[in-house]
């Protein structure tokens, strides 16, 4: 099968994008669980790009937050999509929302897309052709120690039974590090690694749908990305996830692992 066209792609998600920086007074936002929410606009640029990537390739599966129900097969080309990747930022105005596309053929990522409409900036990766933030490459930090880095942290809103153990985690980042960030997306979370504005990142859980696009981008730019294990994050739908600009990958998993 041949794969799409990244420019394809890439215009699909910031026509997209469009969508949500068209704001109406009612984002028609409504609970899915504790801390966790939905708008419509997560469903509309949804049902775009599932419409679009459908009529750009049919042949490829597709995956998104926002519909429970489909299911990951790992044995042809899938599409995996965040819609909305800090719609809790959305919902709040903050600026730092990503839509998150990426293609999974035998369970890896070999393209990724991570668009901020807010901003402007898209992060893109296809397998072995390096990173990109808009037309630019990117690569990962030199910060080989960490009271030199700039960690960054999800909190792991749905997760938490697990606040104290995270909380300890951040706590040793924060007295270990120059300083630690919480932004809200964990898709720009990564990327913001893969660019050298964070050197790490940590995060409790995540589903596949936050990092799918985002890994590709940082393993292209230099960075590593791994479960607390130190093993490769699987194409399972949840995973935590540790990512960094390698250097300081070992020294980040044995704080995890010292808790
Ligand atoms: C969430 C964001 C957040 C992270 C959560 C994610 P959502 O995604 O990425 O930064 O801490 O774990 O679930 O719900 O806004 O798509
Ligand atoms: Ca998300
Ligand atoms: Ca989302």
């Amino acid at each position: 099968m041949n794969l799409p066209d990244i420019r394809d792609i890439i215009r699909a998600v910031k026509d997209a994008g469009a969508l949500i920086t068209d704001k109406a007074d009612d984002l028609g936002v409504r609970k899915k669980g504790d801390s966790d929410f939905v708008t419509d606009f997560d469903l509309a640029v949804q049902s775009f790009l599932k419409e679009r990537l459908h009529l750009l390739c049919p042949e490829i599966g597709f995956l998104a937050e926002e519909e429970p129900e489909s299911a990951l097969i790992t044995d042809r080309p899938f599409w995996v999509l965040d819609p909305i990747d800090g719609t809790m930022n959305f919902i709040r105005e903050l600026g730092l929302s990503a839509i998150s596309l990426a293609l999974l053929e035998k369970g890896e990522t070999v393209l990724g897309v991570v668009y901020n409409p807010f901003s402007g900036e898209l992060f893109s990766a296809e397998r072995g052709g390096g990173a990109f933030l808009n037309d630019t490459p990117i690569k990962v930090s030199d910060v080989s120690e960490l009271s030199d880095a700039l960690a960054a942290v999800g909190t792991s809103p749905y997760y938490k039974p697990k606040t104290a153990e995270c909380f300890d985690i951040y706590r040793e980042l924060f007295l270990r590090c120059v300083d630690v960030r919480r932004l809200g997306s964990a898709a720009l979370d990564i990327c913001y690694v893969a660019a050298g504005r964070f050197d790490l990142y940590y995060e409790y859980i995540l589903s596949i749908w936050d990092y799918a696009a985002a890994r590709l981008i940082l393993t292209e730019a230099g960075g590593k990305i791994t479960n607390t294990e130190g093993r490769a994050t699987a194409s399972e739908k949840k995973s935590p996830i540790v990512a960094s600009n390698a250097k300081l990958h070992s020294a980040v998993l044995d704080i995890i692992k010292s808790h």
